[in-house]
C-alpha cells in the first residue's frame, strides 16, 4: 500500500520535473519513527510531538504519536510502531525503571530509542548511560524556582517565620527530585528554614495527583499565614494551588512557581485575576520536541549516535511576560 502510494507520488512529482529533489524526498521518506509519551493530554507533550511531526514533515520522515501511559502501553505501542516498520523511537517513559525492558524490546526490533525529559534508569538506579537522553538541567531549574519564590517573599515583605513551603514532591522520579533539591537549596540558601518545609509526596506528575497529596498538608499546618509551592512540574504547582484555594487561601498570600511553560500556565495567567501561580521556568517543549526527534534520525540515518546528555535551560515567565517569553521560545 505505502510503496504503491508511494509510486503514485514519484509519478506526480516527476511529471513536475523536479526530479533530484523528489529522488531525496523519497529516500527520507522510508524513515518512520515512533513520538511515545507517559502523558499525552498534557500540553508539554502535545507540543512535543507536534514539533517533532513538524520536523518530520519538513524534513521528509514519518514521525507516529503514540500515548505509553503504563508499561503494558508502552510496550503495545512499540509493537505497533514495528508492524508500520518504523527505525526506533523517542520516548518519555512513564517509568524510567522500565528502561531496561523497553530498550530490550527496541533492540528485539532492531530499533533504535532515545528518551526525552525522563531518563531511562538501570536495576541499580543509575542513568543508563548508553541510551542518548536530552532534558532540563532540572538541578539548576530547579534553583531558578527557588529563587524566584525567595524574591518574591522578599518583594511581599513576608517574615520567612511566617511562610510554610509545599514541596509536591515524587522522590521516585530521579527529573522530580533533582528539580525539588535544586528548589529547595536556593530556598534555604536565602535564609529558609528547613523546619518550615512540608512535604506532599505525589503519586503521578499530574495536577490531580498534586492535589490530592497537597490538600492535607494545608490543614494539618493550619499555623502559617503564607505559602510557597513548588514541584516538578506547573501541573503539579497547580494543583498545590488549586488546593490552597479549597483550603481559603487567597493570591496574595500564595506563591506557586512551577517548571515547563507550556498550556497550561498560558491558561492559568490568561484568567482575569492573578492566583497564586505567580509564574513557571520555560523551557521549549518545542526544541525538546523537534532536537530529540532530530537526534534520532540522524542517528538512523547518518549512523551518528547523539550525544549521551543534552540539558536544556529555562526562563522565568510570569504574568507579565508570558506572551514575550512563549514567542522567544517559539512556543
Ligand atoms: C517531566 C515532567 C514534565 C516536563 C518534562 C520536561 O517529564 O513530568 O511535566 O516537565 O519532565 O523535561
Amino acid at each position: 500500500m505505502r510503496s504503491l502510494r508511494k509510486l503514485k507520488t514519484l509519478a506526480i512529482s516527476a511529471s513536475f520535473a523536479c526530479l533530484p529533489l523528489m529522488s531525496a524526498h523519497a529516500a527520507q521518506e522510508d524513515t518512520t519513527i515512533g513520538f511515545i509519551v507517559k502523558k499525552p493530554e498534557q500540553a508539554w507533550f502535545i507540543n512535543e510531538q507536534s514539533a517533532a511531526t513538524e520536523l518530520g514533515k519538513k524534513d521528509g520522515f514519518e514521525v507516529v504519536k503514540l500515548s505509553g501511559v503504563d508499561g503494558q502501553e508502552v510496550l503495545s505501542a512499540i509493537d505497533n510502531l514495528h508492524s508500520q516498520g518504523a527505525q526506533g523511537f523517542v520516548i518519555c517513559p512513564p517509568d524510567v525503571r522500565l528502561g531496561p525492558v523497553i530498550k530490550r524490546r527496541a533492540e528485539q526490533y532492531d530499533m533504535k530509542v532515545v528518551t526525552v525529559d525522563d531518563r531511562f534508569v538501570n536495576a541499580d538506579g543509575e542513568p543508563m548511560k548508553d541510551v542518548p537522553h536530552l532534558g532540563m538541567s532540572g538541578y539548576k531549574i530547579g534553583q531558578q524556582v527557588g529563587n524566584t519564590i525567595a524574591k518574591q517573599i522578599k518583594a511581599r515583605g513576608w517574615d520567612m517565620d511566617d511562610v510554610a513551603a509545599l514541596r509536591i514532591s515524587n522522590y521516585e522520579l530521579p527529573t522530580a527530585k533533582e528539580r525539588t533539591d535544586g528548589a529547595t537549596d536556593a530556598l534555604m540558601d536565602a535564609g529558609f528554614k528547613k523546619d518550615n518545609i512540608f512535604d506532599a509526596p505525589q503519586q503521578n506528575t499530574d495536577t490531580s495527583s498534586a492535589f490530592a497529596a497537597a490538600s492535607p498538608v494545608f490543614s494539618k499546618q493550619s499555623k502559617y499565614k503564607h505559602w510557597v509551592i513548588y514541584a516538578l512540574n506547573e501541573e503539579s504547582v497547580l494543583g498545590g494551588v488549586r488546593a490552597s484555594e479549597q483550603y481559603g487561601l487567597t493570591a496574595d498570600d500564595v506563591i506557586g512557581v512551577g517548571i515547563n511553560g507550556s498550556g497550561a500556565a498560558f491558561a492559568e495567567f490568561s484568567r482575569e485575576k492573578p492566583t497564586g501561580f505567580y509564574g513557571t521556568i520555560a523551557v521549549s517543549s518545542t526544541m525538546h520536541g523537534r532536537q530529540s526527534a532530530k537526534n534520532l534520525y540522524n542517528w538512523i540515518t547518518e549512523g551518528e549516535k547523539p550525544p549521551a546528555n543534552t540539558q536544556t535551560t529555562g526562563k522565568l515567565m510570569t504574568r507579565d511576560n508570558w506572551q514575550q517569553v512563549r514567542d522567544e521560545l517559539g512556543l
